[in-house]
């Protein structure tokens, strides 16, 4: 459901140190794994690759058995990113828009009924314990807040592949407990979940196979 052959990528065109070297590996359907390694290490990168925000410079990279390459047309790219729940490492909320606008977009994109999208809203909110902020713009959130909210936006929509930056960072240790179980369930029923983070406690609390990289190289793929 994901494979990388040689992928890497520069941030410029003509830059001469790519910011992910030559990356292979493969993760199948409902898999986890935890995205591991220092600060600049490549992480963050290495999603935006996988939530088609950009291209490889070099390799291949398939998606839920999609190619991505600069040759495939965009209308196939934007229908493929609608399919992935990401939780940015700065949660990327509009923050004009409510709580519930903002969990509700991607259900709007896929032109879902407003009393449908009014029930899962709401249920999801609840879930990450904003059920009493609907109507909160999102930028009087606190970051905690802003960071459950950025949860339920990526999960609302039950994507095939849920991508997670540091999605705990903002938490306090039951709720990371809690987000933690639910991608684990989530994974088990057949959704792929891949979670950067620094927090060791919590991969011990989960142990899963582990991407890890090294100035934007793979060191270890695997327990
Ligand atoms: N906006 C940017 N412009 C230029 N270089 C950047 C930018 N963002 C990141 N970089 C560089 O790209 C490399 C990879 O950064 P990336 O953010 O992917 O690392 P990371 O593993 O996510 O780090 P962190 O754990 O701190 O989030 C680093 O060398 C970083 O300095
Ligand atoms: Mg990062």
């Amino acid at each position: 459901m994901i494979r990388l052959s040689n992928v890497s990528w520069r941030r410029e065109r003509k830059a001469n140190a790519p910011v992910l070297s030559n990356l292979s590996f493969s993760v199948p359907q409902g898999g986890f794994r935890w995205l591991l390694g220092p600060s600049g290490a490549g992480k963050t990168s290495l999603l935006s690759l996988l939530h088609v925000e950009n291209l490889p410079s070099d390799g291949t990279l398939c998606l839920l058995d999609k190619d991505v390459t600069a040759q495939t047309p965009r209308s196939v790219l934007v229908r493929l990113r609608q399919r992935i729940g990401m939780v940015h490492q700065n949660f990327r909320l509009m923050p004009g828009l409510s709580v519930a606008d903002n969990v509700a977009l991607p259900l709007r994109l896929q032109y879902r009924p407003e009393d449908e999208i009014t029930d899962e809203v709401q249920a999801i909110l609840k879930w990450v314990g904003l059920g009493d902020r609907l109507d909160a713009r999102a930028s009087r959130l606190s970051g905690g807040e802003q960071q459950r909210t950025a949860i339920a936006r990526a999960i609302v929509h039950r994507p095939g592949l849920i991508l997670a930056d540091e999605p705990t960072n903002a938490l306090e240790e039951p709720q990371a407990h809690k987000l933690l179980d639910m991608f684990s369930e989530l994974s088990s029923m057949g959704t792929t979940v891949i979670v950067a983070t620094h927090n060791e406690a919590l991969v011990r609390r989960l142990p899963r196979p582990a991407l890890v990289l090294e100035r934007g190289r793979l060191v270890q793929d695997g327990t």
